[in-house]
């Protein structure tokens, strides 16, 4: 069966570790190599990633696409606004083109729904690369830089502050399938869908949502917010009006835990959602996760093609 990559819960908890592994292994044994050299086992030579982008990305674009080359493989660059797509080819047809010529697709887009539609008629592996509703391959990123700092990754608790968006809910679904609690901060109005928390309690997970910033805050190990206004949504000063209380400051990363370790995806809008002084201060890891990016990105692309476990 083709593996895709559209949400977290589709490699569940024994895929979502073998994952981890191999890309905390990976960026162990390539250590010191310059960036554009191949893997000494070249596990994908041979193999071609489609990457669609119907928004903009730096992250996701440059580390999809030198992951592919560490790997021994190629990536092709599709602008949607420069191919048939944007000018109303169906995603299906699509799905059924890129197959033939393809060996996995990374998708950038809005709706949901059409990754969805695009998984269902692809026959080789589609990948999230990011959907209004959620953000899978930033937070494996995201696991591996916690799993680097602290040893583990279950157990932990994380505190959301701001807005319910797509990372967010990929929060959410990581820790009802690797077992930490997400204590979540945000003004009324702004929650995540309540589908996705919903999903994640069924599973066990362990959600609370407060309007209250110090509630959330508190003891966490670990601190992590994202923009306001995510693409596609129009600024509102409203919402950031609603979202000030929620920003991420010294005073709020002083009621985490001591040893609180704080995330951001990036890109950050300094002074809105967070402050220079904890995107450059001591407690920030905003760099080993950025950069963790390619490591994790590689393992979902050897998941996903069948090369791990
Ligand atoms: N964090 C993230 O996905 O960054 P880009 O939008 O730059 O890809
Ligand atoms: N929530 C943000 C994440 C960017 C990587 C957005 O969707 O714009």
């Amino acid at each position: 069966m083709t593996r895709h990559f559209i949400d977290l819960a589709d490699a569940g908890p024994d895929g979502l570790r073998a994952m981890l592994e191999a890309a905390r292994a990976r960026k162990a044994d390539r250590r010191g190599y310059p960036r554009g050299q191949t893997d000494d086992d070249a596990p994908l030579a041979g193999h071609t990633l489609a990457m669609i982008f119907e928004k903009n990305s730096t992250r996701t674009r440059v580390s999809f696409d030198m992951a592919m080359r560490q790997l021994g493989g190629s990536t092709i660059v599709m602008e949607a606004g420069g191919t048939q797509l944007g000018r109303g080819e169906t995603i299906a047809d699509t799905a059924r083109v890129l197959s033939r010529y393809v060996d996995a697709i990374m998708i950038r887009t809005d709706d949901h729904q059409k990754i969805v539609d695009l998984a269902r008629y692809a026959e080789v592996p589609v990948i999230n690369g990011l959907t209004d509703q959620s953000h899978p391959c930033q937070i494996m990123a995201d696991l591996q830089t916690v799993l680097e700092h602290k040893g583990r990754v279950d157990g932990l608790s994380w505190a959301w502050l701001g807005d319910g968006n797509n990372v967010l809910h990929s929060i959410v679904e990581a820790g009802s399938l690797l077992g930490f609690p997400v204590r979540i901060g945000c003004p009324d109005g702004y929650d995540p869908d309540p589908a996705v928390v919903a999903a994640a309690r069924a599973r066990g997970g362990s959600v609370l949502i407060s309007r209250d910033p110090v509630e959330a805050a508190a003891g966490a190990d670990v601190i992590v917010t994202d923009t306001w206004i995510s693409m596609g949504q129009a600024h509102a000063e409203a919402k950031l009006a609603a979202m000030q209380p929620f920003q991420v400051n010294e005073a709020l990363m002083a009621r985490a835990a001591a040893d609180a370790v704080f995330l951001h995806c990036l890109p950050a809008h300094r002074g809105e959602e967070v402050v220079d002084a904890v995107m450059d201060g001591p407690q920030s890891l905003i760099w080993d996760e950025a950069e963790n990016r390619l490591h994790a990105q590689k393992a979902v692309l050897l998941w996903c093609l069948g090369k791990l476990g």
